[in-house]
């Protein structure tokens, strides 16, 4: 099979902006506890962090990390995580129904991001709090000195503000699920007035407004456009979330899912431009896709756990352990958010450590990289610089839910900085190689700098604590010839072509 990928770096989308690969950690499960914290480690340093999984962060370069929820932060008051340790108070945290010691707070997450050069893209309690209690941390994070907040960050040990530029205005709040959950009205309302107050106090700060939590939500778009006519004039994003999973076992449908993603993109896009005519703005609301994902393997089990008794602190929750076929959607997912890139700013894979994701840090044991660590970092590290247009032709097979689906998926990014031109690509077909022509209608990249090709001896591999058994590997499967480089797709492959 045969699949073409036209090239022409003057057909640009946009510049990728760096935080489209963003992360989260949430307070849930041993994603702080036992993940990025654990004091009692051999590898924790005088903070009790934990180095070896600060190293597989920093080779993944994640410029931007969500924190410190999620469905935690909805009734989750900072305040209890700043100030001398042994005067914090232990809390019982409803979303995830376990023991918060509060021994990780503000602070120690600031200290920690710089540690993997990561900024924070901080959420607000629009659950259980409100106004005061944003605007105050705002003042304790951003403000210099003279005031009560920011002194009493400065009695603290931190005499410089930690200047956090993006915040979010509460988490999933269109959702059942979540504590303080509210109308669009009440958000809206809520937003906006929160959104005020903080920006009162720092105006050069950025703001998140909620968005649906899933494409799925029944209040899905019209929670967008009612939330929007609030909050449009002080938000500059609104948020997007949602986890993918193979439920049914079937593999083509599953690797299909992105095109889902993008009519979701496109759909929340649509809501956000109505409203701008209407209000006659001149602003574009820009996309914070702050929570994406794979999230199935044990989703019922988790959920048979929290609803018996109150969990201990580190209770192993939303522990995935993620398969090739897993990687490859992650692939494709990715790919969907670079041709979006006009709109989509910022994204957050969900989440970092532990908890649904790339990293697994064994307590008291080893860090290690999941499948979909891999394409992430591929992405992270290569796909910096201008998006191209994908105008991609390739053999299709019949999805029934989305009609024909083509077989390669893939885009390019133009990286003047490295004078590379970059081509990700899955390929779906799990039968078959497919031979990819990749057509330079301008520019001379015509030496193939690196082929690095991840596939696996079947769909339902994982990686462990054992060994990285899934892991891309460098191929020498190319031609050129005088239009361009033909490259051969591994059936059921991820992989990244690095054109010089
Ligand atoms: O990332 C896990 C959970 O998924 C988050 O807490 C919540 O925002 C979403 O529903």
């Amino acid at each position: 099979m045969n699949a073409t990928i036209i090239i022409d770096k003057d057909f640009q989308i946009a510049r990728v902006d760096d935080r489209l690969f963003g992360s989260f950690v949430e307070h849930l499960g041993r994603c702080v506890y036992t993940g990025i914290f654990e004091p009692e480690h051999e590898t924790a340093d005088e903070n009790g962090f934990r180095s070896d999984v600060i190293d597989l962060v920093n080779a993944l370069r994640v410029p931007i990390i969500r924190y410190p929820g999620g469905n935690f932060v909805s009734a989750y008051n900072w305040e209890d995580g700043i100030g001398p340790v042994e005067e914090r108070p232990t809390r019982l945290d409803l979303a995830w129904r376990t023991l918060e010691p509060n021994t990780f707070g503000l602070n120690e997450f600031m200290k920690w991001s710089k540690r993997v050069h990561a900024d924070p893209l901080m959420t607000v309690n629009l659950g259980t709090l409100g106004i005061d209690n944003a605007r105050n941390m705002v003042e304790y994070c951003n403000l210099e000195k003279g005031t009560y907040w920011s002194d009493l960050r400065r009695t603290h040990g931190i005499e410089k503000p930690h200047n956090i530029r993006t915040w979010c205005l509460g988490n999933e709040m269109d959702g059942p699920w979540q504590i303080g959950h509210k109308t669009p009205m009440e958000y809206g309302r809520l937003a906006r007035e929160t959104g005020k107050a903080m920006k009162l106090v720092d105006p050069s700060i950025e703001l998140v407004t909620c968005g649906s939590s899933k494409y799925i939500m029944p209040t899905f778009p019209q929670w967008e456009v009612e939330t929007l006519e609030h909050t449009y004039d002080i938000a500059d994003y609104i948020s997007m979330h949602n986890y993918y999973g193979n439920w049914d076992g079937n593999t083509s449908e599953y690797l299909a899912l992105n095109v889902e993603v993008e009519d979701f993109i496109h759909t929340v896009k649509a809501a956000c431009d109505y409203v701008k005519a209407k209000k006659r703005s001149s602003k574009t609301m820009m996309i914070c896709f702050d929570e994406w994902n794979i999230w199935f393997h044990n989703k019922q089990e988790d959920k048979k756990l929290m609803s018996q008794e109150i969990l201990p602190t580190a209770t192993p929750l939303l522990e995935e352990y993620y398969t090739h076929e897993d990687a490859l959607l992650v692939g494709a997912l990715l790919i969907s958010l670079l041709k979006n890139a006009d709109r989509v700013k910022i994204a957050c894979i969900a989440q970092l450590v532990n908890v649904i994701a790339p990293i697994i840090a064994e307590k008291g044991g080893k860090a290690w990289r999941q499948t979909i660590y891999f394409p992430f970092q591929h992405v992270s590290l290569y796909g910096r610089g201008i998006a191209l247009e994908p105008m991609v032709s390739s053999p299709t097979y019949e999805s029934d839910r989305f009609g024909p689906v083509p077989y390669v998926e893939s885009i390019a990014v133009l990286s003047e900085e490295r004078k590379e031109l970059v081509v990700f690509a899955v390929n779906r077909n799990l039968e078959e190689p497919i031979d990819l022509h990749v057509e330079l209608r301008s520019g001379n990249f015509r030496t193939v700098i690196d082929h690095q090709v991840m596939t696996a001896n079947t769909l339902k591999d994982t990686n462990s604590c054992e060994g990285e058994i899934i892991r891309p590997v460098h191929s020498k499967k190319h031609a050129a010839d005088e239009r361009g480089i033909t490259v051969s797709l591994p059936k059921a492959s991820w992989n990244m072509i690095r054109l010089g």
